[in-house]
């Protein structure tokens, strides 16, 4: 162990806050983790032996080692208002419309910064020092957390002026350290809170929380833009998106960007704060009972809410695997009435511990299917879903394999299987046969008119118009889009077979490798695994089916009935020999590219690799640059090239 002196020590803690400024707020680290970690340990090593002479601004000074029993209360000198909600322009114009009568001037700028969706606190700092920091409670007294807060990394323990301030902003917890413990809350608001409020500060510490401030109090300084910039000065972390607008239309234009980007930022936001940049006009304004008549908050069309959960249905998909959904009280959410999530698997429901009656949390976020996410109360009545044993369609048993998470019915002519599967193979992307949606083919199934794919293509006119559906139209239509069906390519007919694991691509693959149904009937598994890009469990599941007698048939009639499409295998072709992988966006189909790189006989690797001939670079490429630029380090002759050049290559 390296033996300091108290001098050397001091100078080791001054250094490791230097480090951590530069670290969490200058996003300019001079070191690295390990040697931040080594330089930290000495400073550890020096205090376990010398316990009096430990530093209270050392780094790890900020996890406490006793856990408290209870969270002692807090009475805030100046009590945190809340905001004024407004929901739309018209709100925002009428809020800045008061704003103006008061002020008696048109000319206001004002501050608009995103509304971080987290916690309030305010921080006691006296001659520099962090004294205590509480949360906002009912905004006159709260819980003194400050053992807890000392854990942010983000915040310093010692201003970089000895001055006396309060501060206020939020804490939160990152979308990307949320995802590490997503298991344990509902959302990164929770996350935040519940840590925030863990008695024992160990544990706070591990959950990486960070904050953001976004108020001050101390006098001299005119304006809340500069108010952020002498916080910033003080070695406090500010949200970097703080924008300033010179009128109010500027200002909602600015709360409807940061709407727009919710999505991209590493924190929750759920609105856009609105304030008098001015701290005069401000203490002109001064508050209703409530909140300030400086400060709005512009509330983004809520992605989350609270609705009852009347009841869990199950839904037996064309695999047979059976899925709860949750029937829910309708409630409205970004703009879309959502009734039904669902809820995946039964592995699901255990961990997020609802049962039907619970009230549960939804959210919505962008284009994203609505999910639960949690419970929110258990209600007396609350009683656990249980999966059926049998199926609710065909009455078979339903079972759930060793190491499986999916509950499944094994009846392969279960008229819920077979519906699924048809309407599959009748989807855009497998068959794309226009009039056979599900409404027709559950009327198909019910009559006992089709019961597998080839049935489809003897159905008779006649037979058609005897159904409540159809007209001499549409059942004309419907006969023509079959027979149209029967040109489609073989990887669009392997593909619509709906071979578990055999998505669109697994389908282009296996068409490549394979000139028809005919040499796919023979099929070994040898020749599919060496299908560059086929997994193992793809090559093993088709292997399965094929060896199925009740398939095979299948495929034999479809071959009758005249689905039989050849597939030309281009060995030999100007990029014969050459493989090529694609990163990144392109402004033309990645599919479209890749075929037209086939017919000319060149290959689609599944990764970049030693044998790799062309990376094709997009906009925003993956780390698939940098594993190319090794490899052409080690000198594995691999060409990056962009868009532009493989156009021209192949003459597109
Ligand atoms: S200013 C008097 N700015 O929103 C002004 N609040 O609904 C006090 N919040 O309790 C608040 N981001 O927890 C302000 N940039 C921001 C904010 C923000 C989030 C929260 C804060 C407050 C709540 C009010």
């Amino acid at each position: 162990m390296l033996i300091l002196t108290h001098e050397k020590y001091l100078e080791l803690i001054k250094e490791l806050n230097r480090h951590a400024t530069l670290y969490y707020q200058k996003d300019a680290p001079e070191i690295t983790d390990a040697d931040y970690d080594r330089l930290y340990r000495q400073a550890q090593d020096y205090e376990t032996s010398n316990p009096l002479l430990a530093s209270s601004d050392s780094p790890t000074q900020r996890i406490g080692d006793k856990p408290l029993t209870a969270f002692e209360s807090f009475n805030h000198p100046t009590p945190l208002p809340s905001l004024g909600n407004v929901f739309d322009q018209d709100e925002l114009i009428a809020f800045h419309d008061r704003a103006v009568k008061g002020l008696e001037t048109e000319q206001i700028t004002y501050s608009i910064e995103p509304k971080m969706d987290g916690l309030a606190i305010a921080i006691h700092y006296e001659n520099g020092q962090l004294k205590v920091a509480a949360t906002r409670g009912d905004g006159k007294s709260g819980e003194n957390v400050t053992a807890n807060i000392k854990t942010i990394r983000a915040l310093p323990h010692t201003l970089t002026k000895p001055i006396t301030i309060e501060v206020r902003g939020e804490v939160f917890m990152r979308k990307s350290q949320f995802a590490k413990i997503a298991d344990t809350f509902a959302n990164p608001r929770n996350a935040a809170a519940g840590s925030i409020r863990q008695l024992d500060s160990r544990v706070a510490a591990q959950r990486n929380l960070d904050v953001f401030l976004y108020q001050g109090i101390y006098d001299g300084i005119e304006t809340h833009a500069e108010m952020l910039i002498f916080l910033k000065e003080l070695g406090l972390p500010v949200n970097p998106d703080v924008k300033t607008a010179t009128s109010i239309t500027e200002a909602y234009s600015q709360a409807i960007q940061f709407e727009t980007d919710r999505e991209n930022y590493d924190w929750e936001i759920d609105g856009a704060v609105i304030k008098v940049n001015r701290f005069d006009y401000q203490d002109r304004l001064g508050f209703t009972i409530k909140a300030p008549r400086w400060a709005a908050a512009y509330k983004f069309a809520a992605e989350e809410g609270i609705t009852r959960l009347n009841d869990i249905t199950v839904q037996v998909g064309r695999t047979g695997v059976i899925t709860p959904v949750a029937e829910l009280a309708p409630i409205k959410l970004a703009g879309v009435t959502i009734n039904r999530a669902t809820l995946h698997n039964m592995d699901e429901i255990n961990r997020l511990d609802i049962q039907i009656g619970d009230t549960v949390i939804l959210k919505r976020s962008g284009d994203v299917i609505p999910k639960i996410i949690g419970k929110a109360t258990r209600a007396d009545d609350s009683r656990p879903f249980q999966m059926p044993t049998h199926c609710p369609e065909c009455q078979h048993p339903v079972t759930k394999e060793e190491g499986e998470v999916a509950h499944k019915c094994n009846n392969v002519l279960c008229a819920a299987r077979i519906k699924g599967q048809l309407t599959h193979f009748a989807s855009r992307k497998a068959m794309d046969i226009d009039g056979l949606g599900e409404a027709v083919i559950d009327q198909l199934v019910d009559e006992g008119l089709i019961h597998t794919y080839s049935d489809l293509f003897v159905l008779t006119r006649d037979q058609l118009l005897a159904l409540d559906r159809f007209a001499d139209k549409s059942a004309d239509n419907l006969i023509s889009a079959l027979e149209a069906a029967k040109t489609n390519s073989l990887s669009k007919l392997i593909f619509a077979l709906g071979i578990s694991f055999v998505g669109e691509n697994a389908a282009t693959l296996i068409a490549d490798h394979h000139p028809n149904l005919e040499a796919l009937q023979s099929v070994t598994e040898e020749s599919l695994i060496a299908i560059d890009g086929l997994g193992i469990k793809t090559a093993a599941k088709i292997i399965e089916t094929f060896h199925d007698p009740a398939f095979q048939e299948e495929i034999t009639k479809l071959r009758s009935l005249g689905l039989n499409p050849q597939h030309q295998i281009i060995t030999d072709g100007p990029l014969s020999k050459q493989s090529f992988l694609i990163t990144g966006t392109l402004s033309i189909k990645r599919i479209e590219l890749e075929s037209k790189i086939k017919a000319l006989g060149g290959k689609i690797a599944s990764s970049v690799n030693k044998q790799l001939s062309y990376l094709i670079v997009g906009d925003s490429p993956g780390s698939k640059v940098e594993k190319a630029e090794k490899l052409i380090q080690k000198e594995h002759p691999i060409q990056i090239i962009d868009e532009a050049s493989i156009l021209k290559m192949i003459n597109l």
